[in-house]
Parts: structure tokens; sequence; C-alpha cells
């Protein structure tokens, strides 16, 4: 299989286990979303997957291929990027140093300047800000900056923590149109931790429900929108 797989994960904080054999899989070209409560372990599961944490059971496959134990930037090497929870990019530097920053494991400086073009090309919002510093975006921004620093070396799959909590409802239209463009036009697969359920279903193809450390129901992003359980706890009826 081609994407990102974890494979009965179990994972947690020295002695507290948070996930308790959760299991997701993203294949290429497909958006795939994870939903559930506050504390679930939505988060946790994406670290385990990038290997910020380590898994103390189960498998992280990427096509096929054991990664559990790689380090992140081995994982990015191979093609895959991670966006953390709350809009993390680095606010004292400017726009053009925070792609810098993405671009980091590419080989020279001319392939980061060509990236650079590259994605201010997707990401045309960037253009008129490059050289001002990262906080003085507004939260849609950052996020849209977090997303464009992933995207420098060109990710085969992009994790992404809760990438429209806390922003304006044009703003989050704005960040999942991106999403669903990259994903279109370049067949990189997504797989994202959200609280705006009804958003992240409605963007994806497939979609988990985790709770309390266990991946419970899986389905279509529609059956899911569909599905009475799911309405009733987690769209607000
Ligand atoms: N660094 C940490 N050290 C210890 N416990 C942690 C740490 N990070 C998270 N936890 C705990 O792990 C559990 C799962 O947290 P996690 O952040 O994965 O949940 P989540 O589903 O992402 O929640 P939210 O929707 O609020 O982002 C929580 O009980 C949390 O308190
Ligand atoms: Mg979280």
């Amino acid at each position: 299989m081609t994407g990102m797989e974890g494979r009965g994960i179990y994972a947690g904080y020295g002695k507290i286990e948070v996930l308790h054999g959760a299991s997701v899989r993203a294949g290429q070209g497909e958006i795939v979303c994870i939903i559930g409560p506050n504390g679930s372990g939505k988060s946790t599961l994406l670290k385990a997957m990038f290997g910020l944490i380590k898994p103390k059971r189960g498998t992280v496959l990427f096509d096929g291929q054991d990664i559990t134990h790689l380090a992140p930037e081995e994982k990015v090497r191979l093609g895959i990027a991670f966006v953390p929870q709350g809009r993390n990019v680095f606010t004292s530097l400017t726009v053009r140093e925070n792609l810098e920053m993405g671009g980091t494991p590419l080989d020279s400086k001319k392939a980061v300047r060509q990236a650079i073009a590259e994605v201010l090309e997707t990401y045309p919002l960037l253009k008129d800000k490059i050289p001002y510093k990262a906080g003085n975006l507004s939260g849609g921004e950052k996020q849209i900056l977090a997303l464009a620093r992933a995207d420098m070396v060109k990710p085969r799959v992009i994790l992404m923590d809760e990438p429209s909590i806390g922003l304006a409802p044009r703003m989050i239209e704005e960040v999942y149109e991106k999403i669903k463009a990259i994903n279109t036009n370049r067949g990189v697969a997504f797989l994202i931790v959200e609280q705006n359920a009804r958003k992240a279903l409605s963007a994806a193809h497939r979609g988990y429900v985790l709770d309390l450390g266990v991946t419970r129901i899986e389905d279509t992003g529609e059956g899911l929108l569909n599905n009475e359980e799911v309405k009733k706890l987690y769209l607000g009826g």
C-alpha cells in the first residue's frame, strides 16, 4: 500500500498510556481526517506517527515499509511533513526566513530559493508578506505559512494538527481550499486532526473517530457526517 499508516499504536507520556491500539491510514492521494473529543489522543497519535514520541507497540508504515523507529528528520527526508497544532511559526523571523527553515533538508541555497518561488505561487497571499515578521501575520496567514513551510520539501504526506482552530470562517475556507488543491493537483495525502469535525469531514475522503485512545469508527467523510452517533456526539446534533 502506498501512503502512510499507523497500525495498533500504543503510546503515551512516561507511565501514562494515551493510545491503546489506534490504527489509521492515509493512502496516497487521500485526505483523511481524525476527529474525537479533547484529550482523546489525536495530537499524540500524529506525534507518534511522525516520531516525536516513540510508540510502545505498533507499527508506522510508509509505502508498506516499517518506519516506526525513524527520527522525524529521516521521515521528512522520505517525504513526510508535520504541521503541529497552534500555527507553529517562528514569530520573530520573517516569512522568508520561516520558509528557509522549512527548506533546511534541501541540499543547496539554490534549491531553497527555487522552492520558495514555487511555494509563493501555490500560496500567493504570502507574496506581499515575505519581508515581514511572521508574528505580524493574522492567525489564518500564520496557518497558511505553517503549511507552506511544510510544503517547501514537496512532501507526499502531510500530517496536520487542528489546522482550523481559532480561525475565522473565511480563513478556515482558505486553508481547506489549499489542502484540497494540493491534494488534487499533486496527489499529496493528508492526515488531519480536527475538532471542527463538520468542515474536516466534508473535505475528507475518509475519516476516523478516535475515542479514549482507540480508533472506534471508520467510514467515508460523508458516511461519518451522516452517522447518527457521530452527529450526536461530535457534530452538535
Ligand atoms: N507532553 C505531555 N505530557 C504528559 N501528558 C500529555 C502530554 N501531552 C498530552 N498529554 C496528555 O495526553 C492525553 C491526550 O492528549 P492529546 O493532546 O493527544 O489529545 P487531543 O485529542 O489532541 O486533545 P485536543 O483536542 O484538546 O487537542 C491528555 O490526557 C493529555 O493531558
Ligand atoms: Mg490535540
